[in-house]
């Protein structure tokens, strides 16, 4: 059965640093393996992170992630199952959090585990709608103002 899976938590260091650089090199290799698809949002002081693939290789993952020092208080939003992978196109994407996303940034602030689940399909939605925006934007580049390499599809600095 393939799952999706969408956490928030609070980031132990603010910004985004070199911690976050870690965490995408080691995601972008495992996540590759185990077939899961994933994209991160990281603020100032939270991740919002949603998890894509096979259930049992999703929570193993999860139960990984929970134990990481780098971050704390996480929130379990959403669990449920899937027919198709809104994130396929990433191993992990990331996007930081602008000024230009402050709607959603206010969405995801007011989610908790006792939001309607309405309104937690809605934010996920945002959050395909956002990474798709910024995706067909650096596909859009010519190739050498490409700064990352395609297989990354990260969107930290879009
Ligand atoms: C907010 C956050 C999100 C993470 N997301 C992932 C992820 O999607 N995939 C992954 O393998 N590790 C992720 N990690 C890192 C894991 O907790 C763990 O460090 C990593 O899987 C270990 O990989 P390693 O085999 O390189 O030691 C995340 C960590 C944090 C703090």
């Amino acid at each position: 059965m393939v799952i999706r899976y969408f956490y928030k938590s609070r980031s132990t260091y603010p910004h985004y640093t070199f911690h976050d650089l870690d965490i995408m090199r080691s995601a972008l290799r495992v996540n590759e393996e185990k077939n899961i698809n994933s994209f991160l949002l990281r603020s100032d002081s939270a991740y919002y992170q949603i998890l894509e693939g096979e259930e049992t290789v999703v929570m193993d993952l999860v139960d990984t992630i929970l134990k990481d020092s780098r971050h704390f208080d996480v929130t379990t939003l959403l669990t449920h199952e899937i027919e198709t992978r809104y994130f396929q196109d990433w191993a992990l994407g990331m996007r930081v959090l602008r000024p230009a996303d402050k709607q959603i940034h206010t969405q995801l602030d007011q989610l908790s585990a006792d939001s309607d689940m309405a309104t937690k399909h809605s934010v996920v939605r945002d959050i395909h709608r956002i990474a798709t925006r910024y995706h067909q934007r650096d596909k859009a580049l010519p190739p050498r103002k490409m700064l990352r390499s395609d297989r990354t599809r990260s969107l930290a600095s879009a």
